[in-house]
This record gives structure tokens, C-alpha cells and sequence, in this order.
């Protein structure tokens, strides 16, 4: 059987309006962590992002949003329960959601292809060497979105193993599959760069949706053989 993986992405645009919704979804323990940011607009974010994933997951597990209880790995990788996969991440601007059923693990991130980002700097201390000759080659726009790419790979797969950026950057080589994962670069919109790792060698088959609540909303559809 093909992997399914569901992937959501939601304009975060929206999200001190729909703080007050937002917080009524979520645990004291999430309403508290909300209330310690500096920033209303950081609270707001966080609160409508885990408002996202209670509602994403209530929908696939079949359980009450505001009912599901996570749990945290060492290094604070969220899970429920239910045997289910999940990562979600965010920009300013947006947030993914990956689900599935069918992978033991996944990880997903998303970074705005931002223009003021010490690229050389990153490289420098992040990156294997197989990844900087690779960037090495390239220059301007091209190389600023490959190395935004570059990196949504290393985070995916560190956050699909629990890791996060606690492993040892330099030894992750994106330019190709880990043995036994697989890393596929997802396109949600011209301004950011995204990838999903997951714990399977086989193809994948991928709904790329927008979120906007229960019913299902129209996807595309994309396989891991499309990849590069
Ligand atoms: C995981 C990590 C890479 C996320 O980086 P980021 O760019 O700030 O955030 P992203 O938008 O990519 O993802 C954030 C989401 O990933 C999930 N997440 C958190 N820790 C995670 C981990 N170790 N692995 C996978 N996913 C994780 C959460 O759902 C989080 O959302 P939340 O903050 O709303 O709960 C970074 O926080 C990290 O390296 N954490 C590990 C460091 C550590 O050990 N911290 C101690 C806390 S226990």
C-alpha cells in the first residue's frame, strides 16, 4: 500500500482576530505558555497554530479537539495518543500541518525565503560539505532559494527523528535520501521554501490542502516520485 500523507497549510493573517477562538480550544497548560510571549502577535500566532493542529487532529483521530492531551518528547516533540504521525511548522505568515496514519515518523518545516539572511555564515557552521559545494555552484536568487531548501530538509528530517536543531548540523546531508527516510521538497507558495521527511522508503502519495475547517476543502495531489 502507498503511504497517504495529508498536508495543511493556513494563512496565520487572521490570528490576533481569532485569538479569543483560538485559546477557548486549547489545555491550561498551552493557555499559560501562550500568556508568557512578549508579543501579542507571537501569543496569537502560537494559540491559532495549536488551535490548527487540535482541530486537524480531532478531524483524523475522530476525538473531540480540545479533548486530545500531548505529550513530549526529549527534546519537545509533540504527540497524542493515537498511533498517528504529525509535525507542523511556521512562519510569520503560515502554517503546515503534515499527518498521516501510514509512516511511523515525520518532520515538516517551512522558512520564508527571506532576503537578509546571512546565507554564508549558515553554510559556514551548518551545512555538510557536500552541501556547500553544492551551493557553491550556485549564485543570487537561485542560491538563496536552494540554500532555503537546503535547510527546510535538514529541519524536516531532524524534527521527523525528535532531534531538532539539537543534532550535529554539519553530519545531516540533505543532497539525498537518509537510509530508510525520505525527504520531499513541497511547493505551498513562491515566498517560502518546504519539506517533509518521513520515517518510509517507499513513495509517498501527498493532498497538499488549505485549511479552513471541516468539510474537506478541495487538494492537489502530488507522489514522491515526482521529487527530485
Ligand atoms: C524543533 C525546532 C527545530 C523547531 O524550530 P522552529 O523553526 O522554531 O519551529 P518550527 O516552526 O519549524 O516548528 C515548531 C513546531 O515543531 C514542533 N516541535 C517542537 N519540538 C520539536 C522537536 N524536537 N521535533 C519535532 N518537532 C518539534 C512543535 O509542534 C512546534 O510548534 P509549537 O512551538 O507551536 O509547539 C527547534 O525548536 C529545536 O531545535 N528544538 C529542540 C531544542 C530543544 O531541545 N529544546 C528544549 C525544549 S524541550
Amino acid at each position: 500500500m502507498t503511504p497517504s500523507i495529508d498536508v495543511w497549510h493556513l494563512s496565520l493573517a487572521a490570528a490576533r482576530e481569532r485569538f479569543d477562538d483560538s485559546m477557548m480550544l486549547l489545555s491550561e497548560d498551552e493557555r499559560q505558555r501562550a500568556e508568557r510571549f512578549v508579543y501579542p502577535e507571537d501569543a496569537a500566532r502560537f494559540a491559532l497554530c495549536r488551535a490548527t493542529l487540535r482541530a486537524i487532529l480531532g478531524e483524523a483521530t475522530g476525538s473531540p479537539p480540545r479533548e486530545l492531551t500531548f505529550e513530549y518528547g526529549p527534546s519537545g516533540k509533540p504527540r497524542v495518543a493515537d498511533a498517528i504521525a504529525f509535525n507542523i511548522a511556521h512562519t510569520r505568515e503560515l502554517m503546515v500541518c503534515a499527518v498521516s496514519r501510514d509512516v511511523a515518523d515525520l518532520g515538516i518545516d517551512l522558512e520564508r525565503i527571506d532576503t537578509t539572511t546571512d546565507v554564508d555564515v549558515v553554510v559556514k557552521h551548518s551545512f555538510s560539505p557536500a552541501e556547500r559545494d553544492y551551493l557553491s555552484r550556485l549564485e543570487g536568487a537561485d542560491r538563496r532559494r536552494a540554500f532555503f531548501q537546503c535547510w527546510t530538509r535538514k529541519e524536516a528530517y531532524l524534527k521527523a527523528r525528535g532531534e531538532g536543531l539539537n543534532a550535529p548540523l554539519t553530519e545531516v546531508n540533505t543532497l539525498s535520501n537518509p537510509s530508510g527516510w525520505t525527504l520531499k521538497d513541497l511547493l505551498i507558495d513562491d515566498t517560502h521554501a518546504c519539506c517533509i521527511a518521513f520515517h518510509s522508503a517507499r513513495a509517498a502519495e501527498f493532498t497538499i490542502s488549505r485549511w479552513c475547517g471541516s468539510p474537506r476543502p478541495q487538494t492537489r495531489t502530488a507522489s514522491t516520485e515526482s521529487s527530485h
